[in-house]
């Protein structure tokens, strides 16, 4: 008997020292909530919070006045809310699965139903909110604390598998927290803010960021989305900021809708998520434009003048009719002043080929700043170039491209051919019999060069003159490795070749790249690079529409499989967007590891991209700049993002302005 006592005793005095543990943890989980978030609420004391194998809910209530200042947050499902455990001091990130209202009249009808409606009154409205919650991650919510404010926590989160206390505090975690617990602080680069439904998570004035790394982009991106959905907005604001980083990445663009060259014009407007995701940075304030000259286009810059001209005018003239044609007329539109304010703004490069205006831009006397805007004009040589025609046109058959050194030689036999026309010119009729005779060239494989070359020449590109000045091309290595340059942006739209051209100098384009980026890898440094191809599908298209195009996408597929699989080593990230990737040739979604969909209601679209079923809803009825990212680089494998629109750097409807 006396010794049963002597056990409740001891009981007793065991249960006192748990009891004075919890009381010292609460005090704890207390004092980490308070430094990660806004304590809202605890986790209910009447309803249980359950943890099993397949599921697990954490009820928690929230005061009415609580709820009604955070509503946006705590009022729509999916929103993301903490909770500090009190037995391990963890931070659990939930994200909220119902939210349940009720009137307080529900309590009285419960036990005596009304005999009528009760009037209309704020004071039912005085309820606690309940809801439920899922766990999603946990991280050490001591470490988290310590390593805060500024630096970025470095906490490994962990899977959500602890039931949560009774009474624990419930927070609305601040930014940085929640960027560090849900793994969305990976690099420097802004990919958007995080998202539930169309609204961007904002914290105290803080978007929660998503970032990747430059590196990430090594194994390249795939952008999909309907019309307008935002694809181009957000390849956009991913430029600007990533021109903003530390040792930023040289970026190439392939602009064939027009909506890349201006990109340098400050923006009308701005959204107003811009400052709480990008905060500073705004559009680029330096680009180089590649600018394919046709022969159409030289002609109207000669016309400037009525003597012959120098080199230096001939530059001078290409830069300057680039300008008036296809930049002034966006300034005018906006009301923006765009002009050169001192000789030293306008600098040309002979050697370099290129022309430097520096523009100091202002919008009703106020002045906006100044940004400059590079000029480098080319034309190919077909002297230069005579070795490399059979890889410029990918349209030549495998035979044709094997034989065209037999038939070029058997034409320029004794005489010198100058230019490309005159080789067109010297297959046709007799010359085309004599070549066949002299060379036994099947009649169909030079019919497939004559068509080839003929192609080529038709599109102006070749041998092209500015009175006696002859264009000749960019010196590709020189240009890309020039640190001073960031954002090169080879210009398809403002030119007049048709899409054979915009093909073939995209492809030239890469093969520059890729053989730069070798010679780059064998000295030891490559430079990053990422290359931007929007509305990918017009370069590498899923079905060819003639026997051509067929040969044409073969050969590009097999040259960015190569270029591509090879990313990481040689630093070089590609961006590729399209409405559906069904449409592109499906070795781009294949190098693809990363894809960002933004709104689309095609079902396949989704399917093939791997978009989670429980979004669907949201990416078929997205705003324009809701998406969704797609990727390892995420630890739940996806995250819902927005980005702002019109984008951060100069964004203009070319067709509604004209
Ligand atoms: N300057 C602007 N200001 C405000 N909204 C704009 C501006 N320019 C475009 N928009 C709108 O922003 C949205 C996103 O446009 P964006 O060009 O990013 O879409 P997209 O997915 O690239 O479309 P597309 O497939 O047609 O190229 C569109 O709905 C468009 O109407
Ligand atoms: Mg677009």
């Amino acid at each position: 008997m006396s010794s049963e006592v002597r056990v409740d005793g001891e009981r007793v005095r065991e249960l006192r020292e748990t009891y004075r543990r919890f009381r010292e943890k609460l005090r704890e989980a207390e004092e980490i909530a308070e430094s990660l978030g806004r304590v809202i609420g605890h986790v209910s004391r009447d309803s249980p919070s359950r943890i099993s194998m397949e599921d697990s809910t954490v009820t928690f209530s929230i005061d009415p006045g609580v709820y009604l200042d955070n509503w946006s947050r705590l009022g729509r499902a999916a929103s993301y809310v903490g909770v500090v455990d009190i037995k391990g001091g963890e931070l659990v990130v939930m994200r909220l699965v119902e939210i349940i209202r009720t009137d307080a009249i529900m309590a009285f009808e419960q036990r005596c139903p009304l005999p009528t409606t009760p009037p209309i009154e704020p004071g039912g409205l005085l309820t606690p909110v309940t809801i439920k919650a899922k766990p999603l991650v946990r991280v050490d919510g001591r470490a988290m604390r310590e390593a805060l404010p500024g630096g970025r926590p470095a906490v490994e989160p962990k899977v959500a598998d602890i039931v949560i206390e009774p009474q624990s505090p419930v927070i609305l975690p601040n930014a940085e927290v929640l960027e560090a617990a849900l793994g969305l602080n990976v690099g420097e680069v802004v990919v958007g803010a995080l998202s539930v439904g169309d609204e961007p998570v904002v914290v105290d004035g803080r978007a929660v960021r998503v970032t990747m790394r430059v590196s990430d982009l090594f194994q390249h991106v795939l952008v999909c989305g309907t019309t307008g959905a935002g694809k181009t907005s957000f390849i956009k604001n991913v430029i600007s900021q990533m021109l903003s980083i530390d040792a930023p990445p040289l970026i190439v663009v392939i602009d064939a809708t027009g909506d890349y060259y201006h990109m340098f014009i400050p923006p009308a407007s701005r959204d107003s998520l811009a400052d709480l995701v990008y905060g500073e940075a705004s559009e680029p304030s330096s680009v180089t434009i590649l600018y394919p000259v046709t022969s159409d286009f030289a002609e109207e810059v000669v016309k400037r003048w009525s003597r012959p001209i120098t080199l230096s005018e001939a530059l001078m003239g290409i830069a300057f009719t680039y300008f008036e044609r296809y930049v002034k007329p966006i300034c005018d539109a906006l009301g923006l002043k765009a002009e050169p304010k001192r000789p030293e703004d306008i600098a040309i490069d002979e050697k370099a080929r290129s022309v430097r205006i520096t523009l100091t831009f202002e919008r009703r006397g106020e002045r906006l700043g100044r940004k400059t805007l590079e000029i480098v004009p080319f034309a190919l040589v077909y002297k230069d170039v005579r070795e490399e025609v059979k890889t410029l046109n990918p349209y030549f058959t495998e035979q044709a491209a094997l034989m065209l050194d037999t038939v070029v030689s058997a034409v320029s036999e004794g005489r010198d051919v100058k230019s490309l026309r005159e080789l067109v010119r010297r297959l046709v009729g007799e010359g085309a019999r004599e070549v066949q005779s002299r060379t036994h060239v099947h009649r169909s494989t030079l019919e497939n060069i004559f068509r080839g070359l003929l192609m080529l020449n038709n599109m102006g590109i070749f041998d092209v003159r500015v009175g006696r000045v002859l264009l000749t091309e960019v010196d590709y290595p020189k240009l890309l490795s020039d640190q001073g340059r960031r954002l090169v942006i080879l210009d398809l739209y403002n030119i007049s070749g048709g899409r054979a051209l915009d093909k073939v100098l995209t492809i030239r384009l890469m093969d520059k790249v890729f053989r730069w980026k070798e010679d780059e890898v064998r000295r030891g440094r490559p430079r990053p690079t990422i290359f931007v191809i929007d509305e990918a599908h017009r370069f590498f298209p899923k079905e060819a529409s003639d026997k051509f195009e067929r040969t044409y996408i073969e050969h590009v597929a097999a040259r960015i499989s190569l270029g591509a699989r090879l990313g990481r080593r040689r630093k070089l990230g590609f961006v590729f967007s399209t409405h559906r990737p069904q449409d592109l040739h499906s070795i781009i979604p294949q190098l693809c590891n990363t894809k960002v969909v933004f709104r689309t209601t095609d079902a396949e679209v989704l399917r093939q991209l791997g978009v989670p079923k429980e979004y669907l809803d949201t990416i078929t009825l997205a705003q324009a700049g809701t998406g969704i990212v797609v990727s390892h680089v995420y630890r739940q494998g996806h995250v819902t993002i927005k980005t702002p629109v019109p984008p951060i750097a100069g964004h203009y409807d070319l067709s509604r302005m004209a």
